[in-house]
């Protein structure tokens, strides 16, 4: 396995850090410490552990102009017995490379991201909060580095681990959803289904139309507008008849790890699961007979959250009785006692970190 380079200032730098005993919120603070690796003459040159700090850029540098980027997220969790693990982290190894390859960029082999993610989490273990539900939040990403104009995928990149110590996503108990009619986030044979900033670029405009008409997160429909795919930074469930729906997965769709574990769990609780087409029109009916209790968006950041309400074109606000809603409720808190190992979770979801002493 190749070793991680750790700079003493890294390690002075992290053991001084101490977290708010405050309300974490989501993305605010950030550990004192990242990985930083170079890829250059077709392949990674070396892993180090670096004090956090600003990255230099020749104006010319790729990334700034034509996108070539991709990124994870993904969270460690404290145990009760102060371990530290890292939920699925494989399956945002393989989702990363997944990316790189749809964007011409070199994949970081699992074992290097794994030993890589293990090591900042290692450093810094006493920022992982302890209250159930919050976490240490990764964020691994790439940037093409070459400088020069010319569009053509580059041959150098810089890969980089920030982690931030975290808790909610969303201040309330729910989010409001606002339904995107006009704009698409991402079209057949696109870039959906990679975790490129270029398809979170493009959402902002309907972000900020979310925002100025009181909601919370914006709802993407299909190219032919009519189909329910994912929200801008997680997926979408509902219980319809007492079953779970959500969208099946296309290449404009983000393969969510949470999507993924909360069917699992569903399956295992003989919640029947369902994974199909389902048409915003026909939902927004089974809204309003009643058949559709339940509605959720669930990612690594906002865990599960139930939908109060959605906002059409129109001005409608069809609301969802969500006070009711009991299979969401179970299903986030059965994930989140997995995540801290309050409860026993399906074989291999928590990653141990190897403990180091420093
Ligand atoms: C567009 C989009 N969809 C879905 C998700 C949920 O994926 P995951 O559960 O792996 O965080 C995310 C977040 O990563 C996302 O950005």
């Amino acid at each position: 396995m190749r070793k991680v380079e750790i700079h003493p200032e890294a390690v002075e730098r992290v053991k001084k850090y101490t977290i708010s005993d405050s309300v974490l919120g989501f993305g605010k603070y950030v550990a004192p410490i990242m990985i930083e690796a170079i890829y250059d003459n077709g392949q990674w040159q070396r892993f180090d552990l670096l004090p956090y700090g600003p990255i230099q850029l020749d104006p010319c540098t790729k990334v700034l102009h034509y996108g070539q980027e991709i990124f994870e997220g993904m969270k460690a969790f404290r145990q009760p017995n102060d371990e530290i693990k890292l939920f699925r982290p494989e399956m945002n190894a393989r989702r990363f490379n997944q990316s790189a390859r749809r964007m011409s960029m070199p994949e970081v082999p699992e074992e290097l991201f794994l030993n890589a993610c293990e090591v900042i989490c290692a450093y810094c273990k006493n920022l992982v909060p302890k209250r159930l539900g919050e976490s240490l939040y990764l964020r691994p990403f790439m940037i093409a580095t070459e400088v020069g104009l010319g569009i053509k995928p580059s041959k150098q990149f810089l890969f980089v681990i920030v982690a931030s110590p975290s808790g909610a996503y969303f201040s309330g108990d729910s989010v409001k959803v606002f339904i995107e009619r006009d704009d698409i986030r991402a079209a057949q044979g696109g870039i959906g289904f990679a975790k490129t900033g270029g398809n979170y670029a493009a959402s902002l405009q309907s972000y900020t139309k979310t925002i100025q008409a009181g909601c919370d997160q914006t709802m993407w429909l299909d190219s032919s507008h009519q189909y329910i795919e994912e929200m801008s930074g997680m997926n979408f469930m509902c219980i319809i008849d007492g079953e779970l729906h959500t969208p099946a997965l296309t290449d404009t769709i983000l393969d969510g790890i949470t999507r993924k574990s909360v069917l699992e769990l569903a399956r295992h609780e003989k919640i029947k699961v369902v994974e199909g087409k389902i048409a915003i029109d026909s939902l927004l009916q089974l809204i309003e007979e009643g058949r559709c209790t339940e509605a959720f968006v669930c990612g690594t950041a906002s865990v599960i959250c139930p939908i109060s309400s959605f906002l059409d074109k129109d001005g409608r606000t069809h609301y969802m009785k969500y006070g009711e809603g009991k299979m969401s409720m179970y299903l986030r808190e059965k994930l989140i006692s997995i995540q801290g190992g309050r409860e026993q979770g399906p074989e291999g979801w928590l990653y141990p970190v190897k403990d180091i002493h420093f």
